[in-house]
């Protein structure tokens, strides 16, 4: 089976599982696991921030970082088809117990005219504008990468009126990968970054929030009470860390990968797909709307194909370092195959 539904559904593999027998372990709640120290530090410097946090997942690693920051009644920016918005149980009402405004955009890149005309001025009966979020990639845009000029631009406004910058960096890894650009320059305008190992890195687990000393011990504390304090962690963190240290250089053959099969997808006249949008490792494309989705999805399933339903007769394709070359061909061709004999 081809799984191309998302880049999570990686597995570990053997040198990853050896890896992890040999690390050593300890008690992570009394903050003596060694693997998961070593991960912490190790996130932390690439990130260029003081310290960082093992967390469970990227939503708990996004909304940790909100609610150590945000107060009852506060507001938080999000573009509008933010993950934070969009897919994470509406956490913010619950945790930081603030509400989302989400700023429309093009392509999952906001505008500075358009955030500063959501930023709330000081009368009472306001909330107060606490944090802008940035997604980078963006995930519902196709894995659009968010110019570094564009953050800075945000974030030098932000600081200046007291706000400060969330960065949810589940895939921030992708971005530095085509860019070239490092990813302590693309997090230095953020407080608070929130990175996955459990997508395209292919960690089995986990995610790390990075900041200032003070906020990570801030987040430990939230962490614990929403019961996130593991214990012998490192079984996890050694195979993030592997990941992190192995696989970060493959993501750009899932870039070339995506592209491969955008084109083939692309040369179908029934397919709906924009080029331009494929810039990491997703693609997402539109299919006839007199197939039902339904049916698609499970001829493909027949086929040995995955892809995910986004929207009506939408879906997304990603490509992780699990899905070979050959893998990448036949998923693009069989696609195509089965919505030209769909579409009779
Ligand atoms: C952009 C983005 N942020 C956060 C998350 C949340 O990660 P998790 O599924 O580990 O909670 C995801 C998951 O797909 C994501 O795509």
């Amino acid at each position: 089976m081809i799984d191309i539904r998302s880049d999570t559904v990686t597995l570990p593999t053997n040198e990853m599982l050896s890896y992890v027998a040999n690390c050593q372990f300890g008690d992570d709640v009394f903050s003596e696991d060694p693997t998961v120290n070593e991960l912490q530090n190790y996130t932390a410097d690439l990130l260029g921030k003081e310290a960082a946090l093992f967390v469970s997942s990227g939503t708990m690693g996004n909304q940790l970082s909100l609610a150590i920051n945000a107060e009852a009644g506060d507001e938080i920016l999000v573009e509008e088809q933010a993950h934070i918005f969009y897919y994470e149980t509406g956490a913010p009402a619950m945790l930081s117990r603030a509400q989302l405004r989400c700023i429309h955009s093009e392509y999952g890149v906001m505008q500075l005219d358009d955030i500063k005309k959501a930023i709330r001025t000081d009368e009472y009966w306001f909330p107060k504008t606490k944090i802008i979020c940035i997604e980078n990639t963006h995930n519902r845009h196709g894995g659009k990468i968010i110019p570094i000029d564009n953050i800075k631009e945000i974030a030098n406004f932000a600081h200046s009126h007291d706000i400060l910058m969330h960065c949810d960096g589940a895939r921030l890894w992708h971005a530095c990968v085509e860019t070239g650009i490092s990813p302590k320059d693309y997090c230095e305008p953020f407080d608070t970054i929130s990175v996955c190992l459990s997508k395209g890195i292919g960690a089995p687990v986990g995610s790390l929030i990075a900041g200032s000393k003070k906020d990570i011990e801030r987040a430990r504390r939230w962490r614990k009470m929403v019961g996130g304090g593991m214990r012998q962690a490192g079984i996890v963190a050694g195979a993030a860390l592997f990941a992190l240290k192995n696989n970060y250089q493959l993501l750009a053959d899932t870039h070339k990968n995506a592209k491969v099969f955008a084109n083939i997808l692309h040369k179908c006249e029934y397919i709906s797909l924009d080029m331009n949008r494929v810039e990491t490792n997703m693609v997402y494309f539109s299919i006839p709307e007199k197939i039902s989705s339904e049916h698609f999805l499970s001829e493909l399933y027949k086929r040995n194909v995955r892809v995910i339903p986004v929207g009506v007769n939408s879906f997304r394709a990603v490509f992780h370092y699990q899905v070979s070359d050959e893998d990448t061909l036949f998923a693009g061709n069989t696609i195509v195959e089965l919505i030209n004999e769909l579409n009779k």
